[in-house]
């Protein structure tokens, strides 16, 4: 696991398939001042006490801020932001950015340190991601953040990527059983009455078995002490106004430290990897020897 510098001749799909940080010192791409100053200026505090703010760009709209003053100011930063952050990774990933799905983007304005949230919400034990009500079907998750943070570094734990980490511990954390599902025919018949009650309009949520196992193995591996002490760790701090990119369910991460972060997800189609094959959800299916998909 390395910190990949950006630059000519850098491969970038290569580095983030093999569970690398792709990392722009100097941000990659312009933020106006006036949008930095809009995310980390005088009314902070008070919305400090929500999660995360989240902005959906399709829609345009900002969710997670309680007090509606300046909610039109953080909803323009983000949108700034977002439009900003997706041309750069377009820009320098085009291979991905023709298929992919733009997701929402996010305002981390929370200190991390010393955080107090519950097991599965913790972000300083190393996790993959996994969306609870976006399943991705096989599709992975592109995450670029931007340190906003005009004086403090944002600090971050990793570990070794999928291909290390699924031999280790999918199986200890229950994969045949997901393999299991998969073929089972009450699955199938499962699959079919979600599709049909989204079809009507109801709440639920169709995911794949890839990712069933993906949302637990995330919260097994945050309340696996032994994944936790024993795990290869590499410490990184991401300097104010700088960028760093990862597909954050092939990188085991967690963030120590640091507050003021801007976020981007994209979900990339796995067949516009370089190499599909470093897909976690291939990774688990050649474990499993089936599919996990459909
Ligand atoms: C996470 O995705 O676990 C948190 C990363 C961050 O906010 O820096
Ligand atoms: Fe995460």
């Amino acid at each position: 696991m390395e910190l990949v510098t950006g630059g000519t001749g850098v491969d970038f799909r290569e580095v983030l398939e093999n569970g690398n940080l792709l990392f722009f010192p100097d941000g990659g791409f312009e933020i106006s001042r006036e949008i930095c100053q809009a995310l980390t200026g005088e009314a902070q505090d008070a919305r400090s006490v929500h999660k995360n703010i989240a902005y959906k760009p399709n829609a345009d709209k900002v969710s997670g801020l309680k007090d509606a003053r300046g909610a039109d100011r953080v909803r323009h930063a983000m949108r700034e932001y977002s439009r900003a952050a997706l041309a750069f990774a377009a820009r320098i990933l085009p291979d991905y950015a023709r298929a992919w799905k733009v997701d929402y983007a996010s305002f981390r304005s929370i200190e991390e340190r010393g955080r107090v949230l519950p097991l599965k919400k913790r972000n300083d034990l190393l996790h993959i991601d996994a969306f609870p009500t976006r399943p991705v079907f096989g599709d992975l998750i592109l995450r670029c953040f931007t340190n906003v943070n005009p004086e403090q570094s944002r600090e971050w734990q990793v570990s070794d990527g999928f291909a290390l980490l699924a031999p280790r511990e999918a199986e200890k954390a229950g994969l045949k059983q997901y393999a299991a599902m998969a073929g089972s025919p009450l699955h199938a018949v499962r699959r079919g009455l979600m599709r049909a009650f989204r079809a009507g309009g109801a709440p639920v949520v169709d995911r794949s078995p890839y990712d069933a196992f993906m949302l637990h193995f995330h919260d097994w591996l945050k309340g696996n002490r032994e994944y936790q002490e024993t795990a290869p760790k590499y410490r990184f701090d991401f300097p104010p106004g700088s960028t760093w990119l990862a597909f954050t369910d092939v990188v085991p991460h967690a963030v120590l430290g640091g507050r003021l972060a801007m976020e981007q997800t994209t979900i990339v189609s796995r067949g516009s990897l370089r190499n599909p094959a470093s897909a976690p959800s291939a990774i688990l299916e050649k474990m499993a020897g089936r599919s996990l998909i459909s």
